[in-house]
């Protein structure tokens, strides 16, 4: 097994990142894989998310910025799984911007601490930050390819070519491998007419790249997180854990497609 790193980015805030981050996370598990979150968002909201007390976490993310040795201790089993992990992270996690800003190879910190333990995950899904700073740099530069989230309203586009624009220069500059993996529509209202129209668009743009499965809105959906759970164990039945549910096939489907379309 050799763990492929999947980074969940956008820079536009609330657009359904750490929420895809979790549920397509405990979908996967679901369906068999091994899978490790890393919540590289100093909001911690996939941690919380997922079951973990960020006011009171011990080791995290921010420590293994530090000194990547701690990255064993900071990796914890997710209540309910024998095979869903979470690297947590916790404010402090904003430093590492200031911090390492002079720092040689900054964008590498992430993906060297994560090396040593790929090899016992199928996936590392990593939720990124609504900006394209440091932590979003060392996420893409770590990653194999890269998941774009895009709520279906008005302003979905903007600030897309720019995101683009980052990949390809993160592609050429660091990482040749990276990839984008899929857009995935969220929060589709299927009573608004605009949702439809957004969809449509982006499906032009972006053709076969764009996840068939939506995800509607779905108010369990923004319940789950403050029980600590992922929609899969909070509502099973709820439309929003049987996308969640359909998007973890369609990925997996894919990576049989060798994902690179
Ligand atoms: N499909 C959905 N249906 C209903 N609510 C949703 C859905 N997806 C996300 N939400 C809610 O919308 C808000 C933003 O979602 P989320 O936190 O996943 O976005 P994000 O891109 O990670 O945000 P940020 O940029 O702040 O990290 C949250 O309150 C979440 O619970
Ligand atoms: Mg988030």
């Amino acid at each position: 097994m050799q763990g492929k790193i999947v980074a969940l980015a956008n820079q536009k805030g609330g657009v359904g990142k750490t929420t895809t981050t979790v549920n397509l996370a405990a979908a996967l598990a679901r369906l068999g894989k091994k899978i490790l979150v890393v919540d590289s968002d100093p909001q911690g909201n996939a941690s919380s998310g997922l079951g973990i007390d960020t006011k009171d976490i011990g080791k995290h993310l921010y420590h293994c910025y530090l000194d990547k040795q701690q990255a064993e201790n900071s990796i914890r089993q997710v209540d309910g799984y024998d095979n869903l992990y979470i690297l947590p992270t916790h404010i402090d996690l904003i430093g590492v911007e200031v911090e390492l800003m002079s720092a040689k190879k900054r964008e590498r910190y992430l993906g060297k601490l994560l090396q040593p333990f790929l090899s016992a995950y199928d996936y590392v899904v990593v939720d990124c930050p609504p900006s394209l700073g440091l932590l979003t740099l060392n996420a893409l530069t770590a990653a194999e390819s890269v998941i774009i989230p895009l709520q279906c309203e008005y302003f979905a586009l903007e600030g897309l070519s720019q995101l683009i624009r980052t990949i390809r220069l993160v592609k050429n500059s660091y990482n040749n491998n990276l990839y984008i993996e899929g857009l995935v529509l969220t929060m589709f209202d299927r009573r608004n007419k605009l949702t439809y129209r957004v969809a449509k668009e982006v499906k032009e743009h972006f053709k076969e790249k764009v996840y068939t499965t939506v995800i509607p809105r779905n108010v369990r959906l923004s319940e789950c997180p403050s029980h600590g759970k992922a929609i899969v164990d909070y509502d099973k039945r709820s439309s929003g854990s049987i996308s969640y549910m359909n998007l973890g096939r369609e990925f997996i489907k894919r990576q049989k497609n060798k994902g690179r379309i």
